[in-house]
C-alpha cells in the first residue's frame, strides 16, 4: 500500500516506522518545516521517542500535498484540535474511497465533535477508521506486544487498517463501535490527570482504584448517551486505555495531574511537557458536551475546571468527595 502519516511526533515517527516494517511506502508529513529538515536528516528529532530513528524507507516531508497525493491509506496523527484544518488542507488530493485512520485521540474543541465526525465533515467520500487501545509510542518503537483495536462502520476498512498496520506483536482487534472507541480514547486521558493528581496529593492506591472505576462509569455514561455499545467501555479503547494512562509513568496526562498537585501552573506544564496532553483540551470540551447533553460527569468537570477555570486541585478534590453517593450503576 501507498501510506501517508500526517504528524511527525512520537506517535507518528512510530507509527510510520510500524507501516514501514510491513513493507508499505510511506511518506511522512510533518507540519513544522524545520522539525521535518531535522526528522529528514538525523532521522530523529526533539519530539520523536528518545533513541528511536526512523527507517530508511520513510520519506519524510513538510509537503503535505506531496505526503498526501495518490496515497491509498492516510493516517491522522496530529493533535486533535488540528485534525479539521490538516484534512481540510489536503482534501483536494485524497481521492474519493482513500482509507483514512485516525490515530489522534480527543474531542473538537467548539464543535464538540468526535475525530470520526470530523473527519467525515471534511472528506465525507473517505473511509474512516480509529485507531486506539492502550499503546505508548516509546514501548511500540522497542518491539514490545500491544494489542490495539479499529473502529468503523465499514468492516472492510477495519480490513485494510489491520492489513496495513496489524501484525504478531501489534495486534489490532476490530470493532464496528466508532462513538465508544472515540469517547474511550478521549476520556481516558482526562481521568489520567484527575489520576495524577490523587496520586500526587498521596492520597494513595484505594483512591486511584475509586477514580479509575468511577471515570470509567464518567466515560460509559457519555459514550452510551451517544449511542454506543456499554461494554466498548470495558474493551481495549476503554478500560484498556484507562489502564496505561492513569497508571503508567510514561503518561504525559499523569504527569500533568502530578504537576497540578505539585502546584505548577497550566503554562508552566504545557511549557515543560513539550508534547501534546490532550486531557487539557479534552476536559474543557467533554464538560460542554455533557451539559449539551445533560450527562453528569463530575470528575471531568472537576479537572476542566481545575484547568480553565482557576479552581486549585485541593477545592476539586474536597468537591468531589462530599459528592453524595449512591446506586453505583446510577
Ligand atoms: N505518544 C503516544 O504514545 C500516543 C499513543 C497513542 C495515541 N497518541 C495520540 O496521537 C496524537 C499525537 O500524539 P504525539 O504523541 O505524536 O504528539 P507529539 O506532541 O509528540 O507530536 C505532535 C505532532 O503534531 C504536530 N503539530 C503541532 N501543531 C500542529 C498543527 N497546527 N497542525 C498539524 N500538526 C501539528 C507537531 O509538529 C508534531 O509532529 C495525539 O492525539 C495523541 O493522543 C499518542
Amino acid at each position: 500500500m501507498r501510506v501517508a502519516v500526517l504528524g511527525g511526533g512520537a506517535w507518528g515517527t512510530v507509527l510510520a516506522s510500524v507501516a514501514a516494517s510491513r513493507g508499505h511506502e510511506v511518506a511522512l508529513w510533518e507540519f513544522h518545516t524545520k522539525a521535518a529538515e531535522e526528522l529528514a536528516r538525523t532521522r530523529t528529532s526533539a519530539r520523536s521517542v528518545p533513541g528511536f530513528s526512523l527507517p530508511p524507507a520513510v520519506a519524510v516531508t513538510s509537503d503535505l500535498a506531496r505526503a498526501v497525493t495518490g496515497r491509498d491509506v492516510v493516517i491522522l496523527v496530529v493533535p486533535s484540535d488540528t485534525v479539521r484544518a490538516t484534512l481540510a488542507a489536503a482534501r483536494q488530493v485524497i481521492a474519493a474511497g482513500t482509507l483514512v485512520i485516525c490515530a489522534s485521540k480527543g474531542l473538537e474543541p467548539g464543535s464538540h465533535l468526535t475525530m470520526a465526525q470530523v473527519i467525515a465533515d471534511v472528506v465525507p467520500a473517505s473511509r474512516v477508521v480509529l485507531l486506539s487501545g492502550p499503546s505508548f509510542a516509546q514501548e511500540i518503537a522497542a518491539g514490545l506486544p500491544a494489542a490495539l483495536v479499529a473502529a468503523s462502520a465499514d468492516p472492510r476498512a477495519n480490513e485494510t487498517a489491520v492489513a496495513c498496520l496489524g501484525g504478531e506483536r501489534f495486534r489490532i482487534y476490530t470493532s464496528d463501535d466508532v462513538t465508544g472507541v472515540a469517547i474511550g480514547g478521549a476520556l481516558k486521558n482526562v481521568m489520567a490527570i484527575a489520576v495524577g493528581c490523587s496520586d500526587g496529593f498521596g492520597f494513595g492506591l484505594n483512591a486511584r482504584a475509586a477514580l479509575m472505576t468511577r471515570g470509567l462509569a464518567e466515560m460509559g455514561r457519555l459514550a452510551v448517551r451517544m449511542g454506543a455499545h456499554p461494554l466498548t467501555l470495558a474493551g481495549l479503547a476503554g478500560f484498556g486505555d484507562l489502564v496505561l494512562t492513569c497508571t503508567g509513568e510514561l503518561s504525559r496526562n499523569r504527569q500533568v495531574g502530578l504537576a497540578l498537585a505539585r502546584g505548577e501552573t497550566l503554562e508552566q506544564i504545557v511549557a515543560s511537557l513539550g508534547h501534546v496532553a490532550e486531557g487539557i483540551g479534552t476536559a474543557r470540551t467533554a464538560a460542554a458536551l455533557a451539559d449539551e447533553l445533560n450527562v453528569d460527569l463530575p470528575i471531568t468537570r472537576a479537572v476542566s475546571s481545575v484547568l480553565h477555570e482557576g479552581k486549585t486541585a485541593r477545592a476539586a478534590v474536597t468537591e468531589l468527595l462530599s459528592r453524595d453517593v449512591g446506586e453505583e450503576r446510577g
